[in-house]
Order: C-alpha cells, then structure tokens, then sequence
C-alpha cells in the first residue's frame, strides 16, 4: 500500500522522543483528559510503567527501552560509571511489571546493544548514549511495523461484517502505533471490510471502556462498549462472530497470558462454537516458560478493585483479589497471529516454526 493511499491516522501517539524526553500520552486520564508527560529519567519512567501511565506489553517494552536511553545519556566520568547506571536503571525497569515478557525483551535487547557499544574501541560515554537512543528509536519504529504485519497476516480470520469482540486494549495506546489485536481490526477496516467491534469494558482498570473505545472511535472504526458479565449473553444471542484479544506473554505450550478475564471470554468462546484468536508480536513469545503454570501474575493493589473515581465499591476492611493477568490454556486457543503468519494447532510446534522464520 502507497503511503498516500493510506488511510488517515489520528494526530495522537502513544509514545515518542522528543527534545531530550520520553513523552507520553498519560493513558490514566483518557478518555477525559489527554495530557502528555515528559519523562527525562529511568526512575521516572519506571514510575509511569508502575502507575499505568503507560501500559499494554509491547508500550511498556518500548517505554522501558527509552528509559535505558534516558540512564545513557546524562554526563558520565567514565565508561565505568555508565555501565554501573546503565545497570542499576534496567534493575529498576525490571522490577516495575511481572507478567509482560516484552519488557524484559527490550531490556534484554537494549543491554546487548550498549554492551557491544561499550566494547568498541574508542567508545565514550556520549557515543554509547547516542546508541542507546538510535536503538530505543529502531526498537519503536520495528513495533509499529510489526503491528502492521500482524494485521495483515489477521486479515483471512475476518470475515467482511464481523462483530469483533475484544477484551482490555491491545491496540495503538498498547503499542508503538496501530496495535495487535486493534491491529487485525484496524487492517481489516482498512481493506475495506465493514466490520465493528464490542469493547469489553475491562474491569477493574477500564481499558476497553476508556481505551478500547477511545482509540477506535477516533479511527472511525464502529465501537460499542459492553460491561465484561455482558459477553455470554451477546455470545449466545448469536451476536458475536469472534473475539480477538492480545497477550502478555505466550508459554512454549501456547497458554496465553491476558488481562484478567480473558480465560473467561475463551471458555464462554468455546462454548458457544466463537473462533478465539490472539494477536501478538514474536516478542511476546517466550520459549524459556513452558507453560501458562510458570507465568508470573502481577497482582496489583487494593484500590484499583475498591475504589471508583474516589468513591469506595467495598465497604472497608472487607478484602480484595486483584490478579491482573489470567491465562488461557492453549487448547482454548483457535489461531495466534503474529507478524510472521499465524500459528494453529498444535502450538507448541507452529509457534517454534514461527520462531525460526527470519524477521
Ligand atoms: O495491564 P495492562 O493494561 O498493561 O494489560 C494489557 C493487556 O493485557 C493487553 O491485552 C496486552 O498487554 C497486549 S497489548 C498489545
């Protein structure tokens, strides 16, 4: 596709470098409020990953790799030092979110990045920052291409006038740009398929109400919100065609690692005859956890659950869970798309394949 056939995006973004900062659309304000942070420093970085200022497993990978970017580029006596800050700043990035394994992908890409920059003769610490942040860069531009890709590798599962229904926001907002799920969705509008989309609002932190629907409605694309308990009901009344959700992290076995409530969609999925697909880059596949057991699931604070918009939903002392994440067992999954094709049953081996193709 030519650029100038392109479709129209909007004139927002998730994330970008601009004048020495990490800026940042502040996702905790939308749909109200659409402030842009400017981060100038791992800690402060970390913090917006923690605080879900920014969110979605690729965004959180390409924020933290800009906050490696931010450790490299203050002024530094020696190489010495800046390996030590270098160090300690991919330390606190680590520690910021669990379950997402492109976090530690992208740190894991940026530390072999500045180790090879820190080796070359005649390196200093402002040509090591200078590689920090040309690598931060290519690692947010091969994210958008790669959402692309997935996209278009989504196309064959959408059928023209689907009802799409997704779960939590793996779109734009929880990307570089154009997204996984949203991704199949955005390509499938862009083909010309006059699709829409259910937006399962996402308790307890709202990202398809707030979102989901915020994104969609800005590209245009048909977006109606549904509180999560609605999803059966819509299922069984014949309503939704299939559900596409993103990932967090993809076990060896092909057990899928989502926003909570995502193994509830793929049962309600299953038993009502839905295709359940999952988007993802090859980023989020991780080979070295075999299985959805092995997964670490971040569970997050009480207030998010207890509280709405300042009021209390719980009377106090009365506890709550919050796991954030839940995982879908791969035998609930129809199909995951990736940039590289899609990967059906038996997982465990298409998904290998799927990982010796060349990028
Ligand atoms: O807690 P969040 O908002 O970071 O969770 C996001 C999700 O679960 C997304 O579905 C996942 O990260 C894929 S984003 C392309």
């Amino acid at each position: 596709v030519s650029a100038a056939s392109e479709p129209q995006r909007p004139s927002w973004f998730t994330l970008r470098w601009r004048e020495g900062a990490l800026e940042l659309l502040d996702q905790r304000g939308l749909p109200e409020r659409e402030d842009v942070l400017r981060l100038r420093s791992a800690e402060e970085v970390a913090e917006a990953i923690e605080s879900m200022a920014v969110r979605g497993a690729p965004a959180i990978g390409c924020a933290a790799a800009f906050g490696i970017a931010c450790a490299a580029a203050g002024p530094a006596p020696d190489l010495a030092a800046l390996r030590g800050r270098l160090a300690e700043a991919e330390q606190r990035l680590a520690r910021t979110r669990p379950t997402a394994v492109n976090l530690f992908w992208a740190l894991a890409r940026m530390r072999r990045e500045l180790d090879a920059a820190l080796g070359e003769a005649g390196a200093t610490p402002a040509r090591v920052a200078a590689r920090a942040l040309a690598a931060a860069q290519a690692l947010l531009e091969a994210d958008v291409a790669c959402c692309r890709a997935i996209g278009r590798a989504g196309l064959e599962l959408v059928p023209e006038g689907a009802r799409i229904l997704t779960h939590c926001n793996a779109g734009a907002l929880a990307t570089a740009g154009y997204g996984t799920a949203l991704g199949v969705v955005r390509a499938a509008a862009d083909a010309g398929r006059r699709i829409s989309v259910l937006a399962g609002e996402t308790r307890p932190f709202l990202q398809g109400a707030r979102l989901t629907a915020w994104e969609l409605a800005r590209d245009g694309i048909p977006v109606s919100v549904v509180t999560d308990g609605m999803a059966g009901f819509l299922m069984q009344r014949g309503e939704v065609d299939l559900v596409v959700v993103g990932a967090d992290r993809i076990a060896r076995s092909g057990d899928v690692a989502n926003k909570i409530g995502t193994y509830g969609l793929a049962v309600l999925a299953r038993a009502h005859g839905i295709p359940f697909y999952v988007a993802a880059p090859r980023s989020t596949l991780d080979p070295e956890t075999p299985d959805g057991a092995a997964i670490p699931i971040e569970e997050r604070g009480r207030d998010e659950v207890a509280t709405l918009a300042g009021r209390q939903l719980v009377p106090a002392g009365v506890p709550v869970r919050h796991p954030a994440f839940d995982v879908t067992p791969a035998g609930l999954v129809t199909a995951i798309v990736t940039e590289a094709g899609v990967a059906r049953a038996p997982l465990p081996e298409s998904l290998a394949e799927l990982l010796r193709r060349p990028a």
